[in-house]
């Protein structure tokens, strides 16, 4: 079989600053009728970098759309109460339409615990059990930024899903196990005939060559080669990851979970890394953040 050389990138830049676009006009609107604009909080606890800049990226965005956002950065060492106690604060501001506390939380400190203590009218997450059980029985509510970043994102493209055979590795409760049920749902994107894989599958190179959609969110560099990946695939890449790279000035460069350069002339569609699933990610939020402002 001869390999495809000419993909479709799927754009999430491109992709979001068109509904972001949409967003704004929104939020102007919004703030014209009542007085004030969306306004987003997000709470980050201790020092991990990589979770500083998602929020950096997030407050950024909420400017660019004109909605007013708040950063609230406490110290590692809080405790799980004074955390319950900050949450229980925003759940009671009635100038704030949403807020997410950003994830990981240190070790002593249960998240799921942190999660449940969040109003979920203003779990602009979709991470609360209420919001988790709304999405799979498919009753309204907020769905997780990353995969209905990842909806939007392909059907902006026009791709195809209805009785595809789909793929999704890894099965975190932020992004694996949501994306398998979006994409089982009858709807579109969806329709799928859903494969969840994980750490502890079986003979996954088999499982993988045998999907139209793979979804690929296993946090591992690179993980995803040309040879797991059947010929026409469209592949999502939800990973990021720093590896060191002695040619840039910055002495790294940022790789997804799948090798692109390898896999990407095999599919008819792929996302980039950077560039891909992360801004969808941001615009997701954004689109719950203004429809909790909505009420
Ligand atoms: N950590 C990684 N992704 C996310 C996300 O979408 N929301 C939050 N709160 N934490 C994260």
């Amino acid at each position: 079989m001869n390999a495809t050389t000419t993909y479709k990138l799927l754009d999430g830049k491109r992709c979001g600053d068109a509904l972001k676009e949409a967003i704004a006009k929104e939020a102007a609107e919004l703030k014209a009728q009542r007085g004030r604009a969306p306004h987003l909080a997000a709470v980050l606890v201790g020092n991990d970098g990589a979770s500083k800049t998602y929020v950096e990226a997030k407050v950024k965005a909420c400017e660019k759309v004109g909605f007013r956002s708040t950063l609230i950065r406490l110290p590692e060492t809080i405790t799980e109460d004074d955390l319950l106690a900050r949450v229980e604060g925003l759940n009671n501001d009635p100038g704030l339409d949403g807020f997410i506390v950003q994830l990981p939380l240190p070790a002593h400190i249960d998240a799921d615990r942190v999660i449940q203590a969040i109003d979920p009218r203003k779990d602009v997450d979709g991470f609360h059990p209420m919001n988790v059980g709304n999405m799979v029985l498919g009753l309204p509510g907020f769905l997780p930024a990353t995969p209905s970043g990842i909806c939007e994102l392909l059907k902006y493209y026009h791709i195809e899903t209805a009785g595809k055979r789909c793929v999704v590795l890894g099965r975190s409760n932020i992004v694996g196990t949501p994306m398998s049920i979006l994409l089982s749902r009858n709807a579109y994107p969806g329709n799928c005939t859903v494969t969840l894989a994980h750490s502890r599958t079986k003979d996954l190179t088999r499982i993988t060559r045998e999907a139209d959609i793979l979804i690929v969110a296993i946090g591992k560099p690179q993980f995803v080669t040309a040879d797991m990946v059947k010929e026409g695939a469209v592949v999502v890449d939800v990973g990021i990851h720093r590896i060191p790279d002695a040619s840039r000035k910055s002495g790294f460069r940022l790789v997804g979970d799948v090798a692109f350069a390898g896999v990407a002339p095999k599919c008819e569609a792929i996302s980039p890394v950077p560039g891909g699933v992360g801004p969808m990610t941001i615009t997701s939020l954004l689109l719950n953040t203004l429809k909790a402002a909505k009420g």
